[in-house]
């Protein structure tokens, strides 16, 4: 039923003209539109061929009152299968993949800074399960620089398997610990365009409500995070990272500026 949908809708030949309604946003309730979006913009509408962060299959479960559908790929992995159909994989080792052999893949990696030893954090202790909900369900990093170096790797083995054209979607949230403010989207956009991908668009996936992990704060430090970020990064050996802002950051280093001006004809 659901799938039958799905054909409908992802009609890239229908010609519409776009108008404020059906254009596609940056913005949504739904990771389900998101990646529906980014399928019909960056992939021919074709369905994702790999996902390395697996986990539940939640992007792809069909729930009944779901408006958009997204076929399971065909390369599924994670470092905890939750799934026999799901292969293991484990940080700072390969994907299981050829060099330039696949044309979409899925990133949704952890983003919480929690110890793994604190109670709430093991996999099997159920009573204390309720004290840190996002942990559980997602895991964590610990320390911070887990998460860095994690991204930095994986980043690097999406682009490896990644054909020529090909795009990544990579799921982030930004996250504080220890009062620290950790920009971990801005970092994996910054690992992807230092490889040489694209960064060809950005999606925000907004919540209408969040967990309060510290209730008894009297004064808050930073805002609470409402927003998660799908960022898309193309592969495009000729022009790939033309526009990247760490080569025009480093042009605009090597220029002098004093007395400069840019002429109006
Ligand atoms: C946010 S969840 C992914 C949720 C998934 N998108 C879904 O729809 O169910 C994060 C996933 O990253 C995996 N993970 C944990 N540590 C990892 C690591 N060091 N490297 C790669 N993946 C990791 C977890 O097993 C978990 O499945």
């Amino acid at each position: 039923m659901i799938k039958k949908n799905f054909d409908k809708i992802m009609d890239m030949t229908k010609e519409e003209k776009i108008n404020n309604s059906n254009v596609i946003k940056n913005i949504s309730y739904d990771q389900k539109e998101i990646l529906f979006n980014v399928m019909k913009l960056y992939n021919n509408g074709e369905p994702f061929d790999c996902d390395i962060t697996a986990s539940s299959l939640k992007f792809y479960e069909q729930k009944k009152n779901d408006k958009y559908f997204i076929p399971e790929p065909k390369y599924l992995f994670d470092v905890y299968p939750q799934f026999d159909k799901i292969q293991k994989i484990t940080p700072f080792n390969k994907i299981p993949l050829e060099d330039g052999s696949i044309k979409s893949i899925v990133v949704d990696l952890p983003f919480v800074i929690c110890p793994k030893t604190c109670a709430s954090m093991k996999r099997d202790n159920k009573e204390n399960k309720k004290s840190c909900i996002i942990a559980n369900r997602f895991s964590s990093w610990y320390p911070y620089m887990e998460g860095y170096e994690n991204m930095y790797w994986w980043m690097n083995e999406c682009n490896r398997v990644l054909a020529d054209g090909g795009i990544i979607c990579w799921k982030m949230q930004d996250t504080i610990s220890a009062s620290i403010y950790h920009s971990f989207i801005e970092f994996c956009k910054i690992c992807g365009q230092d490889v040489g991908l694209y960064l060809i668009d950005e999606f925000f996936l907004e919540a209408k409500s969040r967990l309060i992990s510290a209730p008894k704060m009297k004064q808050q430090q930073h805002s609470r995070k409402y927003t998660s970020s799908f960022i898309v990064l193309k592969k495009d050996i000729k022009n790939g990272n033309k526009y990247s802002p760490l080569k025009i950051l480093e042009q605009c280093k090597k220029n002098v500026f004093e007395g400069k001006t840019y002429e109006f004809k």
